[in-house]
């Protein structure tokens, strides 16, 4: 199920790689173009197995010449979509959304931090690029595994001198948060983009300063998780399913896949419209999304099925809706039913 979302034609005109692992692929809509804000978003239909599916990816930049930008980090447990945007070549037909934004930023704070980790420099990168034209006091953090990793590092020396510093793993280089944050001006924000961990790290550190819970804005990406990504079992006792969720599949694919009509929107763990009821877990459970709260992970209720999975073991769950479950065509026309 999707919310109202405007979709467009768009067709690929060029592929960079940028980094190792990542690459840059420049999309002009054939719709109006709607020049997109520092932390915007483009929603992109990808394929997968055939069939088609959704995926968002930040817009890199500010996009002045008419022409969306975004970059895909090829990933080796991708549920598709990654491996997708690699296969297509210059010239390939898109299907895109307008850019939305639940990222955004907010000008005019007296200091601000940006940390990005991995992929997460995406948004960050036109956040860096408008708060240096505006002339704001900011600083970056960039950490990566690699040198060979690291996005539009040239381009954000060049605008921020030693206003950015590199964290790499490779360096044993780890970003010092407490410290970071104490070194914020009163009324500072912090925008952070990067995996799972590294968010929570973050809004322990925030918390643990006693600055106001809206200073730190944050998103990150539903692939990275605090366990590896593994196949595990689920359980649907009231509709008598016992499925193996793969290791390239979500949760929710595999449920709709077995036929159960599930709700959902983004499909980055940020609406909470996917979320099951957790009845027991033999294993543990990764929670990959930012929807639900620390306390809330850790109560262990619930779980957002588009991107949380489950480690070592499966669990049974029951879920919103009220269908039987049915073959997956059935299901599907229902979902799609007004
Ligand atoms: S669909 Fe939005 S959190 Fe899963």
């Amino acid at each position: 199920m999707r919310s109202d979302i405007e979709w467009s034609g768009a067709r690929l005109r060029s592929i960079t790689d940028i980094a190792a692992g990542i690459r840059l692929f420049e999309i002009e809509p054939s719709a109006r173009f709607v020049a997109p804000a520092p932390g915007s978003h483009l929603k992109v239909t990808v394929y997968v197995d055939g069939r088609p599916d959704v995926r968002s990816y930040s817009i890199v930049g500010p996009c002045a010449d008419g022409l969306y930008r975004i970059a895909v980090k090829r990933l080796p447990d991708s549920r598709g979509g990654s491996l997708y945007m690699w296969s297509l070549e210059p010239g390939a037909n898109l299907t895109i959304s307008q850019p939305a934004n639940h990222f955004e930023l907010t000008y005019g704070r007296p200091d601000y931090l940006l940390i990005a980790g991995g992929i997460g420099i995406t948004p960050i990168y036109g956040m860096a690029l408008a708060l240096s034209q505006a002339k704001a006091r900011v600083r970056l953090l960039y950490a990566a595994r690699t040198e060979a990793e690291l996005a539009f590092a040239e381009e954000l020396r060049e605008r921020l001198g030693d206003r950015l510093e590199l964290f790499l793993d490779a360096e044993g280089r780890r970003v010092d948060l407490p410290a970071e944050f104490a070194r914020l001006a009163p009324g500072g924000e912090v925008y952070l983009c990067g995996p799972i961990g590294m968010l929570e790290a973050a809004k322990t550190a925030w918390a643990d300063s006693g600055r106001p819970v809206g200073g730190l804005r944050f998103e990150t990406f539903g692939n990275s998780g605090r366990y590896a990504t593994e196949a595990f079992r689920v359980r649907v006792p009231r509709l008598g399913l016992d499925l193996l969720v793969p290791e390239n599949k979500s949760m929710l694919d595999a449920l709709e896949d077995a036929g159960v009509a599930m709700i959902h929107d983004c499909r980055r763990g940020e609406c909470g419209l996917c979320a099951v009821d957790i009845l027991e877990t033999e294993g543990v459970v990764d929670h990959r999304d930012v929807f639900f709260s620390d306390a809330q992970k850790q109560a262990n209720a619930k779980m957002c099925t588009c991107v949380s999975r489950v480690a070592r073991g499966g669990v049974t769950i029951d879920t919103a809706d009220r269908t039987a479950a049915m073959p997956a065509r059935q299901a599907a026309s229902i979902t799609a039913a007004p």
